[in-house]
């Protein structure tokens, strides 16, 4: 029998479903066979075209409005999520504030750790909180954060974004430990610098001077991201969890 990465009938939430890389897991996760709730902030028009994309392939889907550091927002949304879809097997919190341009620590507005802080840390916080417990009732779940390579790399001027994605680390790691015995998976991936709509539609993909220092020497692909978060997502990688995979052609590489 072919080996196959199932999702059907599964229930998934994607939160910054309507960003550049959430809207391809989205679609790759519905791909599978799951049922998927879209998750934005302010794009309700591309949450909304999304879900009748998914619709269109057979799975129900929801759009689902949040603020994701506010706690009452995100035990709203997972109400609206469970009475239109269930509780979630699989939850993939993507959702990211983009703090533009990035600078020095000595530039850096003070109030940027604390956006990058809210962003990064306290979603997952609450998106646990919120989700784990019926994954727990459940006795299993998925339960995935989207990181960066930026955490590895500690490059000048992005102590903000990557302090808040450190900070994700922690948070996610210490709770694959303490959801285990559930059969909870919590896992990381951590993309490069990726090619998705934007590029396509500006013609920016190449990129020689990122490249040249990647040992695939090319960027990687917003499909290349979500084929390995439906593949955590799925039963072929039930025996992984505190995992930080990076998905950016050997850009960096964490040693153990
Ligand atoms: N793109 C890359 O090359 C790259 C590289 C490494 C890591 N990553 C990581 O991949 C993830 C996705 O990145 P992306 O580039 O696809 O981001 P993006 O295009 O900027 O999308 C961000 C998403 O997050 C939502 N969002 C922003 N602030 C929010 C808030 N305060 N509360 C709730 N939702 C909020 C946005 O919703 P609305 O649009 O509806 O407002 C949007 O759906 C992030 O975790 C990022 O750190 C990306």
């Amino acid at each position: 029998m072919p080996l196959t990465l199932d999702l059907t009938d599964r229930v998934a939430l994607v939160t910054g479903a309507t960003g550049q890389l959430g809207r391809v897991m989205a679609r790759t996760l519905a791909q599978a066979g799951a049922h998927v709730a879209v998750h934005y902030r302010g794009n309700e028009t591309k949450a909304r075209e999304l879900c009748g994309e998914l619709e269109r392939l057979g799975r129900k889907a929801v759009a689902v409005q949040a603020e994701v550091a506010n706690r009452d927002a995100v035990f709203a949304m997972r109400d609206a999520v469970k009475a239109a879809l269930g509780d979630p097997h699989i939850v993939v919190a993507n959702a990211v504030s983009q703090v533009h341009p990035w600078t020095t620590l000595l530039e850096e507005d003070p109030a940027d750790y604390e956006d990058q802080f809210r962003s990064c840390v306290m979603q997952n916080v609450l998106l646990a909180k919120a989700f784990i417990p019926a994954m727990i009732a459940r006795k299993g779940g998925r339960y995935i954060g989207i990181n960066t390579e930026c955490t590895m790399q500690l490059a000048p001027r992005q102590s903000a974004y990557t302090s808040g994605k450190r900070g994700m680390d922690a948070v996610l790691r210490v709770l694959a430990r303490e959801v285990g015995e559930h059969q909870i998976t919590v896992n990381q991936v951590a993309p490069g610098w990726t090619i998705s709509d934007r590029d396509r539609e500006k013609g920016t993909e190449v990129s020689e001077s990122y490249s040249k220092n990647v040992p695939l020497r090319r960027r990687g692909t917003d499909q290349e991201i979500a084929n390995v978060v439906a593949f955590l997502a799925s039963d072929l990688a039930s025996y992984v969890t505190g995992a930080y995979v990076p998905v950016c052609g050997g850009n960096v590489m964490p040693a153990v």
